[in-house]
């Protein structure tokens, strides 16, 4: 069954969904409408989205209309509340995405991410109906179903009960799978080795610590603290998503994108999604830092260059992060002030330890990067996470980053994250003082030091240069 490609509108009385699918014969067409529910199936295509708001149902308000000469299919489906306003009809993952299905009672802890369009008690008759539609959605929602129960945010399960000494990892510890033969691939920035299959979550954050630590370079920071007009137009530079003012509208190969992003349920406790926000800040800052530094133009090293900043990808080490001052015992903001520096300050030692260009100022300048796209919105993150999705797509190694956290962070995003929380963490983001001494390695003491050597020594940067030559890593 294929799921064709399709657009939404409103007028005040009628949302219209135009479909694409030549060469149908429009006898065949079956639609159903079931509150807010719509389905249509026309061999091989089968389309089911979840509206916001509810609508007549079927031979009172739709009428649909086949362009054999186009391929498109019209249908009109009249709204049950005349003049009701259907948000974010553009958002095609979120049209898509299953509703809560009904298991939810069984685990008090699991919350809907989205509380304004999800009543509880229509969710087991839309399971009901889901089971009726096809056996594909039926399996696809039972399999979405198992990812979800896995405990999540339940004490870590005790050793004797597992079969495998497998641990799962990616978006809300779904995958597993994907890394079994890291080892043979070309995967550089793997921070785990052959087992990172097998590494539980502790000793994935001590790798990644150790790593850091080995890969961080005095004399690569200093050269670039010293030598730093090349960066310091990065600095200047103005990434287009953060200043333009169109209309805000997805292009065809972003709508494709999100028609083929995976359709699964994500429901989570509270405290797995307010994780998810952090991560969400750290995949912002890796796709900030490559952005800048190619002058939004990717190049055949931006898969490396953003896995490599990213600890949920590098060494599956997603945040929370041990907070570097006392986190308040109750906090009214979605995300505390030093957890969010926690998680920077893990992004910030990464774009000072890896990449070519390892600068604290530039780092800052990519925050103010992630502080900007947040307050965009949920529209604009998501473009962003496309974009990034599509670098790592195109990678033949990095692409299982993709697979085990991006391609399900563009659904969560677009179908149940809240631009109201988007709207305080680029707050937060932006309102952070982020200070050196935060990173770990003594960035104000190297820095002081190489300032008093020029002072001593003014005149000798023709020698410098030499030198800085010599200290710059072998080209990628
Ligand atoms: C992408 O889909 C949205 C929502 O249906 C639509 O408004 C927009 O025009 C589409 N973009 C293109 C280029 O077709």
């Amino acid at each position: 069954m294929i799921t064709p490609r399709f657009s939404c509108s409103q007028t005040e009385a009628a949302v219209v969904v135009t479909i694409y699918c030549p060469s149908v014969r429009a006898s065949d067409v079956e639609i159903n409408v079931d509150e807010t529910l719509f389905s249509i199936h026309v061999n091989p295509y089968f389309l089911r989205l979840n509206f916001p708001h509810p609508l007549l149902e079927d031979d009172d308000g739709t009428s649909a209309s086949y362009d054999a000469s186009t391929g498109h299919l019209t249908v009109t489906l009249t709204k049950a509340v005349k003049g009701q306003e259907f948000r974010d009809l553009d958002l095609l993952a979120k049209l898509l995405a299953p509703r809560p299905s009904e298991n939810v009672p069984q685990a008090p802890v699991i919350e809907v991410l989205s509380s304004e369009d999800t009543p509880g008690n229509v969710d087991e008759e839309l399971a009901e109906r889901t089971r009726g539609l096809s056996l594909e959605q039926h399996q696809i929602l039972e399999a979405a179903e198992s990812d979800w129960q896995l405990p999540q945010d339940a004490p870590e399960p005790l050793p004797a009960l597992l079969t495998t000494p497998e641990h799962r990892y990616g978006f809300l510890n779904m995958h597993a799978g994907y890394l079994r033969h890291v080892a043979h691939t070309e995967n550089e920035i793997n921070e785990l080795g052959a087992d990172a299959e097998t590494c539980p979550p502790d000793e994935r954050r001590t790798r990644r610590l150790k790593h850091e630590e080995e890969k961080w370079d005095e004399e690569h920071y200093m050269a670039d603290y010293m030598e730093d007009d090349y960066i310091q137009e990065l600095i200047a530079w103005q990434n287009p998503h953060t200043t333009c003012t169109d209309n805000f509208q997805y292009t065809e190969e972003e709508n494709l994108t999100m028609l083929r992003l995976p359709r699964k349920e994500y429901l989570a406790a509270p405290s797995p999604t307010h994780d998810l926000y952090l991560t969400l800040v750290t995949l912002l800052f890796s796709y900030a830092y490559d952005t800048r530094t190619t002058q939004h133009d990717p190049t055949p090293e931006s898969a490396w260059t953003i896995c490599s900043l990213t600890p949920a990808f590098s060494a599956l080490d997603p945040p929370p992060y041990p907070p570097l001052s006392p986190q308040p015992a109750t906090s009214a903001a979605a995300v505390a002030a030093p957890e969010l520096a926690a998680t920077l300050a893990t992004s910030y030692r990464r774009a000072l330890a890896f990449p070519l260009y390892r600068s604290f100022a530039l780092a800052e300048a990519c925050r103010a990067d992630v502080a900007a796209l947040l307050a965009r919105g949920k529209r604009l993150v998501a473009r962003c996470l496309l974009e990034l999705k599509r670098i790592l797509d195109h990678h033949d190694v990095y692409y299982v980053y993709s697979k085990i956290w991006v391609d399900d962070f563009c659904v969560w995003l677009l179908a149940y994250a809240s631009d109201d929380v988007l709207m305080e963490l680029s707050a937060a983001v932006s309102a952070l003082r982020m200070e050196k001494r935060m990173i770990g390695w003594d960035l104000d003491v190297l820095e002081s030091s190489a300032r008093q050597a020029l002072e001593r020594d003014p005149d000798s940067d023709d020698e410098s240069e030499d030198e800085i030559e010599r200290m710059l890593p072998a080209p990628l």
